[in-house]
């Protein structure tokens, strides 16, 4: 892999994309690693990443000049740049001058790096540091006002720095100059594709499975889906997926998974019709942490439900059920250590959080994925478009989206709206602008209102639709008039008990996505 060695801000996760995106496979690793252990990775290439530190503070994580002299092509960015400079004998000035933002860069010598880029080009800055004077050896590539020194190389010992933010897309010409240094710095070739990754991935899951069973939760969603997918092709029949219908799903759900999903990829798959054990467990009960819990707990039930009787039935056909499939992504693994060490099921986990005494042995094919590369695979392994482009769905389903007690004929109500909504929004061609649109049912709360020649006295519901990069900041999804027009015209229209369509015009924060 090509290592990014993270310096603490949030710009490796940011440039290992950027390197995927050149094809080539990246990994983060933290600033911590000795160079023993980033060697021991066998790394093609090493960038180091920015950080938020000088190399004068307090503490500033430091580069280990030993790194430059392990033959590996090595490029330095921002901070990554300047504790380059200065492991190597350069001259790091504190000059109190900061360059930020915006800022114009000359080159003076194209060298590998900035090869068939303008001569004067907008770059990304963000420092306060400035490199004065190259380390013996280098060649300076670029000035700025701020930075004597903006861009530098030594291409015999295959060493390569710049001072600007070549990840982001304000850098005119960064991902070229990424390019240069991944295919003409460092020799790499851009052969990382889904395909490559999923006969990589196929290979790995028969390695780890052998002949043994394995059992999936499948929730609908894009990772649980793509993961069977994954394995399903990997060992085929050894593999069963488990679908809880806990009655909580929108309307289509059941029968695109049973429909779409086992079309598509051939998987052997077990729906369990759970409605009324949730609806029972559900009944009386309003508090939105209390419905969680008894969603969570009863989800954990009927799943090992249904394992123990797919281990008592393989036990007829002489497998054992040893695996269990997890639709783990990079981001989740880099969150929790860089992916050392043992993996651990997590409760946010879309199936709705596994129990972590399951006694099975974890199988996660997406665990060097980022979302939008899962997405990449699923769509070449044949997942359909409809799964692969789904919008997020919490795993308690509609059962948080109903403000007080959930009953089935509430469920019935707001999967109605649900479905009205969703079908407005696909027409209008917004599914890939709004990160997700929950329809909310206030069940507890009543308005008046007047329809045909006569009064009601009905229940609102509230669109909340937002968009967002990762669901952990949120805006409100500024939608076209004449959309939520038609959407609450058929609204009221059609659903019998909603007389009132409501906009939720807050973001996360202080609002989170889901009114539960
Ligand atoms: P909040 O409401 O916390 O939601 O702003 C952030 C994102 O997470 C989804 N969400 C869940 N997903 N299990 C899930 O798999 C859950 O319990 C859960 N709760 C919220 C929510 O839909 C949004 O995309």
């Amino acid at each position: 892999p090509v290592l990014v060695v993270d310096f603490g801000a949030q710009y490796a996760q940011l440039i290992a994309r950027r390197v995927r995106e050149a094809k080539v496979y990246s990994e983060i690793v933290p600033h911590t690693f000795t160079v023993e252990q980033m060697l021991a990775k066998d790394p093609a290439a090493i960038i180091l990443s920015g950080g938020p530190s000088s190399v004068y503070a307090q503490g500033a994580p430091f580069v280990d000049p030993a790194l430059f002299d392990a033959g590996v092509p090595v490029m330095g960015i921002c901070y990554g740049f300047q504790a380059m400079a200065q492991a190597l004998g350069g001259e790091v000035a504190q000059t109190g001058l900061r360059e930020y933002g915006g800022t114009e860069v000359e080159v003076c010598e194209a060298g590998v790096l900035l090869t068939g880029t303008p001569g004067h080009q907008t770059t990304w800055m963000s420092h306060g540091d400035a490199v004065h004077r190259a380390p013996d050896g280098f060649e300076v590539l670029a000035t700025s006002s701020g930075s004597p020194v903006a861009a530098f190389e030594d291409r015999s010992r295959r060493l390569y720095g710049v001072q600007w933010h070549p990840e982001v897309k304000h850098s005119a010409h960064g991902q070229t100059v990424l390019e240069h240094f991944l295919y003409d710095g460092a020799g790499l070739a851009p052969d990382w594709t889904p395909g490559n990754v999923i006969a990589d991935q196929v290979a790995a899951i028969r390695a780890q499975v052998g002949d043994a069973r394995v059992i999936c939760g499948l929730s609908g969603g894009v990772d649980s889906s793509v993961a069977a997918a994954l394995v399903q092709k990997a060992v085929g029949d050894q593999l069963t997926c488990v679908f809880v219908d806990h009655g909580l799903l929108r309307e289509g759900e059941v029968e695109q998974v049973e429909r779409d999903f086992v079309d598509a990829t051939g998987v052997n798959l077990v729906i369990r019709d759970e409605k009324e054990r949730f609806l029972t467990a559900l009944a009386g009960h309003t508090d939105p942490e209390t419905k969680r819990k008894i969603i969570g707990r009863e989800f954990i039930r009927a799943f090992e439900d249904a394992a123990r009787e797919i281990v008592e039935s393989a036990g007829e056909a002489g497998g054992e059920v040893k695996f269990l499939v997890q639709g783990t992504l990079y981001p989740d693994v880099v969150e929790s250590g860089g992916g050392e060490g043992a993996a651990n099921i997590k409760s946010h986990h879309n199936v709705g959080g596994l129990p972590d005494d399951l006694q099975f042995e974890l199988v996660e094919p997406l665990r060097t994925l980022f979302k939008d590369e899962v997405r990449a695979v699923g769509l070449e392994l044949g997942v359909p478009e409809v799964i692969v482009w789904r919008q997020p769905f919490p795993g308690p389903g509609l059962g948080i989206r109903i403000i007080g007690e959930v009953t089935a004929e509430r469920l019935d109500t707001l999967r109605a709206a649900d479905a009205i909504a969703r079908e407005e929004l696909t027409k209008a061609g917004l599914d890939r602008e709004i990160w997700q649109c929950p329809v909310v049912l206030l069940a507890d709360v009543r308005s008046v209102g007047v329809q045909g020649d006569g009064r009601t006295y009905g229940h609102p519901v509230v669109l909340r639709p937002v968009s967002s990069e990762d669901a952990m900041t949120a805006d409100w999804t500024r939608l076209p008039y004449d959309v939520l027009a038609t959407i609450s015209t058929r609204i009221t229209n059609e659903v019998a008990d909603v007389n009132r369509v409501t906009l939720d015009v807050t973001s996360k924060p202080p609002a989170t996505i889901e009114w539960e």
